[in-house]
């Protein structure tokens, strides 16, 4: 028995029959949506709030604006416009769906997951939900769990998602962070692929070393320690970074990644049509670019007017690459991503 559509997410999770020889099916990219706030922070607006300038943010990280959510647009609403972007465009409706992924370092609660208040807001009523949490590389985490749900036949559609409100989590008088992060939302749908014109995965990377969790964190709020007046006051419950050491890891991890897909997947890298990295500087996404050999101009850059959006970054990346015409029909795409964990992931996408 292959897979046939269920009525309901539970029957998707006992449809498979472990007597018959496991087949994977391949699985396509279908459809991409994003969101962004439409609260600008320029670099001239931190100026004013921290001793920066806007020469040191542009010469050091690229970056001259970044979206804000307002104070009630919770990490879901970006999440649930993205999805909504992304069904359309895939031509797939919510109780299509049985699977839905939300990476998030920003969940609207701890529990439940952000992506049951997407499941609830959108009407994917047949769908399984949860969160994964790996940082700036969650979208590509996402990517490849999902992937395993729809090539072994346990999902027909999965919509995955990346949505961050960095803003509840910067510390706005740390001026070596804030002026790095900001708020959005991208998505993707997934299904069983084969049919023309579909995108296909050729290969997806992930990675961990835990060693150096301490180089990125967020270190109060959770069970290590939980929140009291006195660590609100010390704002623990922000985002801290050794900015140097994480630089030079998400330079090394990127190349590493995306070198280890490319010769997995038996790509020839004159064939990658354009890399979409994680986009938290520009000198971290020219050095990878240029480890990996691949010229400026197939390289795609939003960071300038969004800054780190974390998960979010190579998702709306991706959607906005893929709207503007940076890639079509046929040709491959490469998405790359670093991030807390320290995480890394990449992926191969054939249009
Ligand atoms: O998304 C997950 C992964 N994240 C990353 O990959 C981010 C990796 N790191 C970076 O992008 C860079 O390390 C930063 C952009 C965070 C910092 O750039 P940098 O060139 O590594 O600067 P730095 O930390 O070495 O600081 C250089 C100087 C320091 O002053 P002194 O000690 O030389 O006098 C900082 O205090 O720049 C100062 N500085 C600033 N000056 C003006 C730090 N932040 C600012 C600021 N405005 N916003």
């Amino acid at each position: 028995m292959g897979f046939s559509k269920p009525k309901s997410a539970h029957d998707t999770f006992i449809m498979t029959d472990l007597t018959q020889p496991f087949k994977r099916l391949p699985v396509a990219v279908i459809g991409t949506g994003s969101y962004v706030p439409e609260r600008r922070l320029t670099n001239a607006d931190l100026e004013k709030m921290v001793d920066t300038s806007d020469e040191w943010i542009i010469t050091r990280t690229g970056i001259q604006e970044r979206r804000i959510a307002a104070p009630d647009e919770r990490t879901s609403d970006m999440a649930t416009k993205a999805a909504r972007r992304a069904l359309e465009s895939a031509g797939v409706s919510a109780e299509e769906l049985d699977l839905i992924i939300v990476a998030t370092i920003t969940p609207d609660t701890f529990t439940p997951s952000t992506a049951c208040y997407v499941q609830n807001n959108i009407g994917a009523k047949n769908a399984a939900a949860f969160d994964i949490s790996a940082a700036c590389s969650g979208f590509l985490f996402a990517l490849k769990t999902a992937v395993q749900y729809v090539g072994c036949g346990q999902a027909g559609h999965a919509l995955i998602i990346a949505s961050e409100k960095l803003s509840t989590v910067v510390n706005w008088e740390d001026r070596s962070t804030c002026v790095l992060f900001g708020d959005g939302a991208g998505a993707a749908v997934l299904r069983s692929g084969g049919r023309p014109g579909d995108g296909a995965v050729l290969a997806s990377d992930i990675g961990s070393d835990g060693t150096l969790h301490d180089l990125l964190q967020i270190p109060g709020g959770g069970s290590a320690c939980p929140t009291t007046v006195e660590n609100v006051h010390e704002r623990l419950a922000t985002l801290a970074m050794r900015g140097n050491e994480t630089f030079k890891h998400a330079v090394s991890h990127m190349r590493d990644s995306a070198n280890s897909l490319i010769e997995r997947a038996g790509i020839d890298p004159g064939d990658i049509k354009l890399v979409i990295p994680h986009q938290a500087n520009l000198r971290i996404i020219n050095a990878v670019a240029q480890r990996l050999r691949i010229p400026s101009d197939r390289v795609f850059v939003n960071l300038y007017k969004y800054g780190n959006t974390s998960a979010a970054a190579v998702a709306i990346a991706f959607d906005e690459a893929r709207r503007e015409g940076r890639f079509g029909k046929g040709d491959i795409v490469l998405l790359v991503t670093f991030g807390a964990g320290l995480t890394w992931s990449s992926a191969a996408i054939r249009w």
